[in-house]
């Protein structure tokens, strides 16, 4: 079984792909953390990462990168949302998130184009979304405990302006997949969602 999980920044996205392959016992792929690794190893070697050729180079970015926990900074996940609208780039990770996806045994895997794109087969297909306040205000709580200093103001902009690129690019656009379940979890906590998730799964296999 193949579950899709896609949705915006900070929707919950990864918090509920994880669960469900904990709960179903699958593998589980955060996409988001690939063009992470391609926009941090961009500016490390001081490339732009708006220019093509200079983003195309750092998807050679070494594995070990994955687990760099730089990766998951705000400043980390605005650099992956400017490599991520090159096509070259998101060739060159397609067939790494396409081999995990048709492993036996099924995978979950979690971005934004997983069931468009990478898994349109996928028998379940979740879109998880929330308000751009709802959205806001977790990350907020999550960089606070990390003692990021950042402000809720500047988390909304943020957001608000990763949704926008997401969503306008011309290669695979942040969109649900027609036949997606869409999960607003705006004012449902994460065991809620959770188990709304698993619902929904369990209806369509
Ligand atoms: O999900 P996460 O916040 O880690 O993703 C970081 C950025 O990577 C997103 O804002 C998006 O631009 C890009 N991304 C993508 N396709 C995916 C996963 C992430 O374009 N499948």
């Amino acid at each position: 079984m193949v579950i899709a999980v896609d949705g915006p920044t900070a929707s919950g996205k990864g918090t509920i792909a994880r669960a469900l392959a904990r709960h179903y016992g699958l593998p589980h792929l955060d996409t988001g953390l690939l063009y992470r690794a391609v926009g941090h190893q961009c500016a490390k070697v001081g490339g732009n990462p708006d220019d093509p050729d200079d983003a195309l180079a750092a998807t050679t970015f070494a594995d070990a990168l994955l687990e760099n926990p730089d990766l998951r900074s705000e400043e980390t996940g605005g650099l992956a949302s400017r490599v991520s609208v090159h096509p070259a780039v998101r060739q060159a990770l397609f067939e790494r998130q396409r081999a995990f996806a048709t492993q036996a045994g099924g995978a979950v895997l979690d971005g934004r184009d997983i069931g468009t794109v990478i898994a349109p087969e996928a028998v379940a297909k979740l879109f998880v979304t929330a308000s751009v306040k709802a959205r806001a205000e977790r990350r907020f709580l999550e960089m606070q405990a990390r003692g990021a200093p950042v402000t809720l103001d500047e988390i909304e902009a943020d957001l608000a302006a990763r949704d926008e690129r997401d969503r306008s690019r011309a290669a695979a656009p942040l969109v649900a997949a027609p036949d997606a379940a869409v999960l607003d979890n705006s004012d449902l906590c994460a065991e809620a969602s959770i188990a709304a998730a698993i619902a929904l799964v369990e209806a369509r296999r």
